[in-house]
């Protein structure tokens, strides 16, 4: 994004939202941005969280993961088949972790598939994440890729959410489990309503997953025109590939 878009928007976007998350692409790329952002979104009030793979952060020396993590409220590292790969062992990903608990909230997004839902591998791992001191563990499911057969499998999430009070699914995850079907929920899910996502170009979306751009943004004052904005309600989503 143009960073005089980018760097201006928190001014604006306190009148539309109370938090911010930072995605990408990989958010460790451009530090200084983030720095700067997440400056702008504390002297605006606003709560500024980011998703990251974690990997630079492994050789950032101390000082740096703070400077970082000064104003962000919750740094999440990304886990799943594909990610785990790019650690050499499990103690790597979790020093990094570690690295940053020292100065920022930690939470795991763990993005799910089969795998997860066999011998109770989903619990197994949250339980570890917990015990090496994760605030927060997010369990999405996957959008646009095959997913998981999750309809048997509702005693796995009810039992970590039970367990865990910051445990938490994704609106997906949690429609199909709580209306007990794949499509054609009864109720909507966020989609436009409690979130919405402005992309690289500031262009605007009832969810990340969504091209249907309902506002595009030429300066950052344009963000409030959100408010006005009607999304229709998703009652199944369309990024659902099974
Ligand atoms: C796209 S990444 C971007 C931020 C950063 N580069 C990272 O890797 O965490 C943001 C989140 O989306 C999740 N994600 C990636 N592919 C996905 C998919 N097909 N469906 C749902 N979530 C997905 C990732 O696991 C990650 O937690
Ligand atoms: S439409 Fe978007 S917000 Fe709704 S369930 Fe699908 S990915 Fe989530």
């Amino acid at each position: 994004m143009e960073k005089e878009l980018f760097l201006g928007l928190p001014r604006y976007l306190k009148d539309v939202t109370e938090q911010v998350a930072l995605g990408g692409g990989e958010p460790t790329l451009y530090p200084e941005l983030v720095e700067q952002f997440a400056q702008q979104c504390s002297d605006y009030d606003l709560i500024c969280n980011l998703t990251t793979n974690g990997y630079f952060i492994k050789d950032w020396q101390d000082e740096k993961v703070e400077r970082f993590s000064e104003n962000l409220t919750m740094t999440s590292v990304s886990l799943d088949k594909s990610k785990y790969k790019q650690w050499r062992d499990r103690n790597e990903f979790l020093d990094t972790c570690k690295k940053l608990q020292k100065h920022t909230l930690v939470g795991c997004n763990l993005l799910t598939d089969q795998s997860f839902f066999h011998n109770g591998n989903l619990v197994n791992v949250v339980d570890l994440l917990f015990r090496e001191g994760f605030d927060r563990v997010f369990s999405l499911y996957p959008k646009n890729v095959q997913g998981p057969d999750i309809l048997d499998k509702k005693h796995y999430v009810q039992f970590l959410t039970m367990k865990y009070p910051n445990f938490y699914v994704d609106d997906i995850t949690f429609k199909i489990l709580d209306e007990g079907k794949y499509e054609n929920w009864s109720k909507p899910c966020h989609y436009g309503k409690d979130i919405v996502s402005i992309n690289e170009k500031g262009q605007v979306s009832g969810c990340s997953f969504s091209d249907d751009y309902r506002l595009t943004l030429k300066e950052p004052r344009d963000i409030i025109k959100v408010n006005d904005v009607h999304f229709e309600g998703r009652y199944s989503c369309p990024y659902l590939r099974r």
